[in-house]
């Protein structure tokens, strides 16, 4: 349980940890190539512990030692994803891609539904089957196979991050050129098709809609640093947009986070961009702007409940739209319980700023929504004890360590 008193201004200098986005697709990449991989600036979060706990059951040696993970893979593997591991973590059916890729066989159980409602895996195996793969779906697993996939076009009818990730992976041992349209552009593609790159193959294109892959016969282990989280840096950017005052998120690359800040200034946050990181000087209260969420660069549903947070306290009416996840609201009436004054239809939700928010006990349904009610905890009276921290856990290697650096009244209870 996480406890948050009224606090704030914040003020002083946090880090980022590696995105967790990326480091966890990274890992998938591994089962590419035997041999020893280095991966520098990893969090220390359950995700990468799951994600390690799934490649050793494949037969690899997973060891994280400060932010340095070292993952030796053998020549041959067991390409079997279990329902105990993939349930736990959805982000797991990214080894789908890697393990048709070199083994030409993948058994990887179904991940079913979650917190954000139906997810359904359609593009994955579909984008799959365009490279030859074939799959039957039988009690509960997705059965895979293909002798050597060929380079084909894929047309992704939506630009799904995980998707385009698995095709990537899938691609680079393929015979021939694959060329992804309409592919994800987030900066976490771009980092997967870096480390990649780095291990052999020939992606480019990486970070724009096309991508094109020309496949190679084998790829060799490599070392490679993870780009920072641009998840974490919104996060202590919407702390201090709660309840005002002035930090630096070093680490933070404002180039993968153009549309969040432009949006934070539209509110009356003044955010620089220097070599060490972001600064950000925030008044008490913030003006409310509409948000919708869409792919990158367009605002990231990741960042939608800390957005959410910032319009409960905010001054005036905004607007939310949801894009990306049909369930991805059911924290709302969390915040409401926190005095939030939202009304949500569909994937509306319109937000009338309250002046101060009053501390609740509230259960946290996510990750993002656990960290978006411990930033709304922070303006709110009194306080507020936030159930299912476990779930913040997965995605933050220190969220309560940090914020409290900066002066926030947080802590673990
Ligand atoms: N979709 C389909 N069919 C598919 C795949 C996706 O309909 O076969 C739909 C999804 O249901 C969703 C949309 O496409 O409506 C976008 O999903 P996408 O595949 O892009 O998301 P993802 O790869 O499953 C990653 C992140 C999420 C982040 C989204 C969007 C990881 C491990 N997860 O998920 O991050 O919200 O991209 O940017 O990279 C988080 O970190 O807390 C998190 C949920």
């Amino acid at each position: 349980m996480i406890r948050v008193r009224r606090s704030g201004p914040l003020s002083g200098t946090v880090g980022v940890t590696g995105a967790k986005n990326s480091v966890l697709k990274l890992m998938a990449a591994s089962l590419l190539a035997s041999g020893r991989f280095t991966i520098r600036n990893v969090p220390r979060i359950a995700d990468v512990r799951w994600m390690g706990e799934l490649l050793e059951r494949m037969g690899a040696t997973v060891a994280h030692d400060g932010d340095v993970l070292t993952i030796d893979v053998p020549d041959t593997i067991t390409p079997e994803a279990p329902y105990e591991l993939v349930e736990r973590m959805r982000a797991s059916i990214v080894v789908l891609g890697p393990l048709l890729g070199r083994f030409g066989e993948a058994r990887v159980s179904v991940p079913g539904g979650d917190d954000f409602g139906h997810r359904p895996i359609d593009m994955h195996l579909k984008g799959l089957e365009d490279l030859g793969a074939t799959f039957t779906i039988s009690h509960g697993y997705i059965e895979g196979r293909a002798d050597r996939l060929r380079g084909a076009g894929v047309l992704l009818e939506y630009p799904s991050v995980g998707v385009t990730e698995n095709l990537l992976m899938a691609a680079v041992l393929a015979r021939g050129t694959t060329v992804v349209d309409n592919a994800a552009r987030e900066p976490e593609i771009a980092d997967l098709a870096a480390f990649l790159n780095r291990m052999g193959s020939g992606i480019t294109g990486a970070g724009t809609s096309t991508i094109t892959v020309e496949g190679v016969d084998a790829l060799h282990a490599v070392e490679h640093t993870v780009i920072p989280d641009r998840i974490e840096a919104a996060t202590y950017l919407a702390a201090v947009g709660m309840v005002g005052g002035r930090i630096t998120v070093e680490g933070a690359r404002a180039d993968h986070m153009d549309m969040l800040i432009s949006k934070l200034r539209e509110m009356g946050v003044k955010l620089e961009s220097s070599p060490e990181g972001l600064t950000a000087l925030a008044p008490d209260r913030l003006r409310s702007v509409d948000v919708a969420t869409l792919p990158y660069p367009g605002v990231a549903t990741d960042y939608q409940p800390l957005f959410m947070a910032l319009l409960a306290g905010a001054d005036g009416v905004g607007i939310v739209t949801e894009n990306v996840f049909g369930g991805r609201f059911r924290y709302i009436d969390e915040l409401v319980r926190m005095g939030a004054d939202i009304r949500a239809e569909g994937h509306h939700a319109v937000v009338r700023g309250v002046g101060a928010l009053s501390g609740a006990p509230v259960r946290a349904p996510d990750i993002r929504a656990g960290a978006a009610l411990v930033v709304a905890g922070l303006a709110a009276d009194g306080e507020t004890l936030i159930g299912g921290a476990h779930h913040v856990e997965r995605g933050y290697q220190d969220l309560v360590g940090n914020l409290a650096s900066l002066g926030a009244d947080v802590a673990y209870a």
